[in-house]
């Protein structure tokens, strides 16, 4: 059985005050009520798993907020460097000492905004993967790529560009995918559990392809985009979703408390 990862990618949001405070109401949460304590037994016998994905400036004060290891801290982004002159950015090393777990690579922000490429995105899955961070390594197309009928060709070429050179044992117990259409992403626009149903369905399958049934069966794949407490069940319990990357529902303690419950 896949563990089920509940993951809140704060973005430019939440400053060392927020990320705390946020950090200790959930442990509150956990420890205190009904449904936080079924929460916390479904972490600790590994069926869910709880992250969050502070700034930079942040993650400090959220991992000194935390009083158990219920909660896991993911970075947003990493450079592919162990260290040098490459003024503003951090490395891997110093994501490892933060106290991070997860990174998100190849967040659409960072892919349409911040023009990222196939070739720096390969560089970065692959030095996360030769360290002691786990990738969660986003994959989406545009509107305009789904009208066009290219959305299988768009996910292809993100996850061959990007996999290529990754063995099966690697891709099946270290690397989680989410797939983030786009369009679906701050728009309120969820994609139907269909859709998104299909697109995961679509992504095990090229794993299928490439790396065979083991890795593709134990390959976690999130949906990301504008999920709420109100889609978030439905969601989780199509056959092949494993978890949600949530923005906006994020930043509100008690909407990703109420997520974490779904997935229950
Ligand atoms: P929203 O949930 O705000 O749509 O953001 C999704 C996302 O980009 C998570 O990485």
């Amino acid at each position: 059985m896949r563990r089920k990862m509940i993951a809140g990618n704060w973005k430019m949001n939440n400053n060392q005050a927020e990320a705390s405070n946020f950090i200790s109401s959930l442990e509150t949460w956990l420890s205190s009520d009904q449904t936080g304590k079924k929460a916390v037994s479904a972490v600790s016998s590994g069926e869910i798993e709880i992250v969050l994905a502070p700034s930079f400036t942040s993650i400090g004060s959220a991992v000194a907020a935390k009083s158990t290891n219920l909660i896991q801290i993911s970075a947003q982004n990493v450079h592919h460097k162990q260290s040098g002159a490459y003024t503003g950015e951090v490395s891997l090393p110093m994501l490892e000492d933060a106290g991070c777990k997860y990174v998100i690579i190849g967040h659409s922000e960072r892919r349409h905004v911040f023009g990222e490429d196939f070739d720096l995105l390969e560089k970065k899955l692959i030095a996360t993967l030769e360290s002691r961070v786990l990738p969660i390594f986003c994959v989406g197309e545009l509107l305009e790529e789904r009208t066009s009928g290219n959305m299988k060709k768009v996910l292809s070429s993100q996850l061959d560009s990007a996999w290529n050179s990754l063995t099966s044992d690697v891709i099946g117990e270290m690397v989680v995918i989410a797939y983030e259409p786009v369009w679906a992403i701050g728009t309120g626009q969820t994609a139907s559990d269909s859709d998104a149903e299909y697109a995961c369905d679509f992504i095990r399958t090229l794993a299928y392809d490439k790396f065979g049934i083991a890795a593709s069966d134990s390959l976690r794949i999130l949906y990301g985009g504008s999920v709420k407490p109100e889609n978030s069940a439905s969601l989780l319990s199509q056959s092949n979703i494993d978890g949600l990357l949530i923005g906006g529902a994020s930043l509100e303690v008690e909407q990703f408390e109420r997520i974490i419950t779904s997935a229950l």
